[in-house]
């Protein structure tokens, strides 16, 4: 019964260091198989969503050799067989992205159907549209995607709506097909860049990633590579929120600030004073937070990722504010959590309206999903008295040693086990 037990009020303050992003991570873990060759991959983020890639990696026959916490080498020359159903790539969205690569590869692939976070329908139709159009059969069998070809073709895909997931997973299968494939309406998400880098890194001939069309020329094969992945985008922006709502002074640091930018604006509008260096982006809130509109919107826009830590910090803002969430149709489950905690948001349709209360009061919570957990945990941290937060699994999917690193900027939050270590604390911090 893992929960955090929080004792709001403390503002955050220090430095603290940003990891490598999940996103590009388990697309770029899952390129790996592409080569015969070894690869080694740095930066690499010890977050639970990761680590069942990687094991279910292996169970497929993929030798996997952990040098440390945040460096993989990855050979995926005695892979035994192309189905990859264990009951924990269950749990991920992610796995599909072993749909785009084995079927690249080996032209044939059967992964089980994506889990993932429940914050609405998490569709594949735009995946199965772009491996069809590469000359692919697909088919769901007992809850697995099964999918191969003869032969793959280059093709000109036009996705029907920007999915992050269909545009990297058409880049994986098209990277090793005959000829030219374009994507037109491709997602721009820095993770899709950092992917297509990685790709390149190996042979690849991968145009345009970062716009929104993409030229794919298919190559023979691909080659070993050593690569870094990118900054956590969503991870920063997560603790720059929390210094918002705690009025704190945080530097997030090993950050790429080009990435934040929609989350930088956001903090200006809302009144917080935020610097910018090269790898470094420091946000101070000393007075009360203003109100403000946001729209998430595919990148550059506001990410939807960070929907839940605005929403958590313009509760508390002055005045009215709007929160309108675009990409998917259940991403406010968290609302009703932050009622109990005193916040005064009405949800109609796909929009939030808040109406600024002066402060939150410490509840027993429950993480609806991974986004919403951390949201919920930087309420508790700017709550009077004691929260508690349970489900911290879904949490622990995408932030890695979260407590610890909150811990390190003057958080009252501990990893407690037992109602025995809950009052332990309790009593600890008084
Ligand atoms: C990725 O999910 C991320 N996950 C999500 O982050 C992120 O919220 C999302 O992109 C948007 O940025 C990973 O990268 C593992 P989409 P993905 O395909 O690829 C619909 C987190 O917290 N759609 O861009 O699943 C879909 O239902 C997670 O780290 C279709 O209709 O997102 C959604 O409404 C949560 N058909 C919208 O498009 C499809 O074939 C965007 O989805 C694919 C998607």
């Amino acid at each position: 019964m893992e929960q955090y037990a929080i004792k709001g009020g403390n503002p955050l303050v220090g430095e603290v260091e940003i990891g490598g992003a999940k996103n590009a991570a388990l697309a770029i873990v899952a390129a790996a198989v592409m080569t015969d060759e070894t690869v080694l991959i740095e930066n690499l983020p010890d977050v639970s969503d990761v680590n069942v890639l990687l094991e279910a990696m292996e169970s497929a026959g993929v030798i996997i050799n952990r040098i440390d916490r945040h460096t993989v080498k990855i050979n995926g020359s005695q892979i035994k067989n192309l189905v990859v159903d264990n009951d924990s790539i269950k749990k991920i969205r992610a796995s599909y992205y072993l749909l785009g690569a084995l079927l690249g590869k080996y032209k044939k692939a059967e992964v089980a159907l994506p889990g993932g976070c429940n914050i609405g329908s998490r569709a594949i139709d735009q995946h199965i549209k772009g491996f069809k159009a590469l000359g692919a059969q697909v088919r769901i069998e007992h809850g697995n995607v099964c999918t191969e070809a003869q032969h793959l073709k280059g093709s000109h895909i036009f996705m029907d709506k920007v999915s992050v997931g269909a545009t990297i997973n058409i880049i994986l299968a098209a990277s090793l097909a005959d000829g030219q494939t374009i994507i037109e309406n491709a997602a721009k998400e820095p993770h899709v860049v950092d992917l297509a880098n990685f790709l390149n890194s190996m042979g690849a001939n991968i145009k345009g990633a970062g716009t929104d069309v993409i030229r794919i020329k298919g190559v023979e094969k691909l080659h070993k590579t050593e690569y870094a992945i990118i900054p956590d985008q969503i991870e920063a922006g997560t603790y720059m929120f929390a210094a918002a709502v705690t009025k704190g002074d945080v530097t997030v640091k090993n950050v790429i600030p080009k990435h934040l930018e929609s989350i930088t604006a956001k903090l200006l509008e809302i009144g917080c004073e935020v610097e910018e260096s090269d790898d470094a982006v420091r946000v101070v809130a000393s007075k009360k937070l203003e109100h403000t509109q946001v729209k998430t919107l595919p990148y550059p826009g506001f990410p939807t990722d960070m929907q839940p830590q605005i929403t958590v910090a313009l509760a508390l803002a002055d005045g009215t504010s709007t929160v309108t969430e675009s990409i998917f149709e259940n991403r406010f489950k968290y609302v009703d959590e932050l009622t109990r905690m005193g916040a005064n948001i009405k949800v109609e349709s796909n929009t939030a309206i808040i109406e600024g209360v002066g402060k939150y009061t410490g509840a027993g919570l429950t993480a609806p999903d991974l986004r919403a957990g951390a949201a919920l945990v930087m309420a508790g941290l700017a709550a009077e008295g004691f929260t508690t937060i349970d489900d911290i699994k879904y949490i622990e999917r995408g932030y890695e040693d979260f407590h610890l690193k909150l811990q390190s900027l003057g958080a009252q939050i501990e990893r407690v086990k037992s109602d025995k270590e809950l009052q332990k604390f309790k009593l600890k911090v008084g």
